[in-house]
């Protein structure tokens, strides 16, 4: 562990995470603060207050709790990759929250997708819509500057091949981006818990990444629970296998941020299938 996840790690459990930290915290993120975590750390006057601070935050939970939402975000992965720019216009004319772009590098994963240029180019086509990298990379660092650079908004990387996670979390932040830590079905989410407090989103697969259009684990549903129970304003994401036959599963034990590609794209009804998906979730939000 370095220095800076030291140091979030000590204040916490003193106690001392204060509504201000979490306010600089959200400011390194959002405004691409060049200065290293534990500098930003020291500097405990340059907020006043905590009206934007990210929902987990520790502190924010209890004084300023912003409720969490439900967000279908459908992958690609499966659509007409020939077409993209309209594939996922279409998508989001048909209701969808954001886009999850599965980026593959044939070594974390068995298989191979696209990388920055493809994204870069899509952004150029698609101005406005959230989009999500889900990085299947074995060297996820490697790919922070040029997926900022493309308009990535959420830059969700595996924890499995990284050594040093607050440090990739750390420059994810420090390039703009938010921070997703995805988790494969063989991944303990106890694994992920000391890195909750300074991550937007925990990403919890129920199928093995690789492929799209696999069955869905519904033995995963354990770790949102508990990732539920004890980060009750934490985005939690499930991809894999969800659709209608499954959301429910989803959505009862706490996921809010929904990934789903062959159940929207493959359906002749994009707009129906993301608002039942949709309502379900909100439906088991309180
Ligand atoms: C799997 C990908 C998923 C998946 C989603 O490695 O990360 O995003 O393709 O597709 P479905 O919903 O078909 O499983
Ligand atoms: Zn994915």
């Amino acid at each position: 562990m370095n220095f800076s996840c030291l140091a979030i790690r000590v204040l916490t459990l003193q106690g001392l995470c204060s509504p201000r930290l979490g306010c600089l915290r959200f400011k390194t993120s959002k405004f691409r603060a060049p200065a290293p975590l534990s500098l930003t750390l020291a500097d405990t006057t340059a907020s006043p207050s905590c009206p934007k601070a990210r929902p987990n935050c520790c502190a924010c939970n209890k004084t300023n709790k912003m409720p969490i939402q439900a967000k279908i975000g459908p992958s690609i992965l499966n659509a007409d990759l020939a077409n993209l720019a309209a594939e996922s216009q279409k998508l989001l004319d048909n209701g969808a929250d954001y886009l999850h772009l599965d980026v593959m590098d044939g070594a974390f994963v068995p298989n191979l997708t696209f990388g920055h240029p493809m994204v870069k180019c899509l952004r150029n086509h698609i101005k406005e819509a959230f989009f999500e990298t889900h990085m299947m990379v074995q060297n996820p660092e490697q790919w922070i500057t040029p997926m900022a650079d493309a308009g990535v908004n959420l830059y969700t990387f595996h924890v499995e091949p990284v050594k040093d996670v607050c440090s990739v979390t750390r420059k994810i932040q420090e390039a703009g981006m938010k921070v997703g830590l995805a988790i494969k079905p063989g991944t303990e989410v106890k694994e992920i818990e000391k890195y909750i407090d300074v991550a937007d989103l925990v990403l919890v697969m129920t199928v093995e990444p690789g492929f799209g259009g696999q069955s869905f684990m519904a033995d995963m549903m354990p770790k949102v629970e508990w990732l539920r129970n004890n980060y009750p304003n934490l985005d939690i994401e499930v991809d894999g296998g969800v659709g209608p036959k499954t959301i429910d599963c989803c959505a009862k034990a706490g996921a809010n941020w929904i990934v789903s590609g062959t159940a929207v794209v493959g359906s002749a009804d994009q707009r129906q299938v993301i608002g039942e998906m949709r309502n379900v979730v909100k439906s088991y939000l309180k």
